[in-house]
């Protein structure tokens, strides 16, 4: 039996998040909810496919600590951040009566976890959720740090709203359900965090590269944890991204460039390992990281399966495209670069030249 003290709590101006990382922590998640006070009703929010592997589990849990629960799922995949399925999800709120103190809860990727805070944004102008991730992506990043939103016909993310979750509870065993391809992506956020701010957590990645490899439980635990210190420790320093917490944004810039020309072929991580190695570059021709650097990035991204260019994507619609980035402030864009391994800056002086030196190297057509 577990305790009821989080691995750590992340404290920002408007937040609380306890992070539990625990094998089976879907088994406790009842007790974890209660521990906070006990809502009339819990809501689980889930996609099928999630739903059919841990949604009778999350329920047994709640059953046995909360008055009511119910489980609301959505179609598996990122078309359910939208609009209608968000919808959707408010007629079923308005009918089960869920009041100000019920709760939401996600259990899912990204997706899911992005859609029910968003919910539990708006719904009554803001109720209690919790996120209890089942993907390597939102284990180390979407789960934690109040973001949430759904897509719109003008962009991914358009729609949204700062929204911090109670708790987070992650068991790394849901990872040996995960396909490969999705656990590699996973690894490039972890990466990232490594690159930006840990330069032992990148050789930590090298050490314990087969037990990563193999999903071992105990070291994918200790990988999610630190991950998710990192992470806090950023938002507790800049909850709404009004400085630092840009740094987290390493590797988007081109990343979201290639991912959208790969009509979404490509996994968000995938993409990511791909603008990290562009990001890389630029670093280097501004003098900020040497070669031997940018090649041990490139060899660790692809030990873990992941992309160190992007297939048939046209270089200039590449950088078209980053000029339309979120991130872009009085029409110069905002480029996340390394100085040296476990150091980031934040800088828009990067020269046309240059972006287009690094664009080429990642876009192999
Ligand atoms: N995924 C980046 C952030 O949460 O700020």
């Amino acid at each position: 039996m577990t305790n009821n003290e989080p691995n750590f709590t992340l404290c920002s101006d408007s937040a609380r998040t306890h992070v539990f990382v625990e094998p089976d922590a879907l088994n406790y998640i009842g007790k974890w909810v209660s521990s906070l006070r006990t809502p009339p009703i819990v809501v689980i929010i889930s996609d099928t496919t999630v739903a059919k592997l841990y949604g009778q589990r999350a329920l047994a849990s709640l059953a046995t600590h909360c008055p009511k629960s119910e489980l609301i799922t959505v179609p598996p995949g990122d078309q359910s951040k939208s609009i209608s399925h968000l919808d959707g999800i408010y007629a079923k709120l308005g009918k089960m009566r869920v009041p100000r103190d019920g709760m939401l809860l996600a259990l899912g990727g990204g997706v899911v976890t992005d859609l029910t805070g968003f919910a539990a944004a708006t719904w009554m102008r803001g109720i209690d959720y919790a996120n209890c991730p089942t993907t390597l992506e939102a284990d180390v990043d979407a789960s934690l740090g109040g973001k949430t939103g759904i897509n719109h016909a003008s962009g991914k993310n358009m729609i949204g709203a700062f929204h911090h979750p109670r708790f987070v509870a992650v068991d790394p065993t849901c990872l040996k359900t995960l396909p490969a391809r999705d656990v590699a992506a996973g690894l490039a956020e972890s990466i990232k965090h490594a690159l930006i701010s840990d330069a032992a957590f990148l050789d930590w990645h090298e050490q314990n590269a087969p037990a990563i490899r193999a999903i071992d439980p105990k070291i994918m635990g200790e990988l999610v944890t630190r991950n998710l210190r990192i992470k806090a420790n950023v938002v507790e320093q800049d909850e709404k991204e009004s400085g630092i917490r840009a740094c987290l944004n390493f590797g988007h810039t081109i990343g979201h460039a290639v991912e959208k020309l790969s009509n979404y072929a490509l996994r968000h991580g995938e993409a990511v390992a791909v603008g990290m190695v562009a990001a890389a570059h630029i670093s280097m021709s501004k003098g900020m990281l040497d070669a031997p650097a940018v090649q041990r990035i490139q060899t660790m991204l692809q030990s873990f399966a992941l992309p160190i260019k992007a297939e048939n994507v046209n270089p200039a619609e590449v950088i078209e495209i980053t000029l339309g980035d979120k991130k872009v402030k009085a029409g110069k864009r905002q480029w996340v670069l390394l100085d040296g391994i476990g150091q980031y800056t934040i800088t828009d002086d990067v020269s046309d030249d240059v972006i287009e030196q690094a664009v080429n190297t990642v876009c192999a057509n």
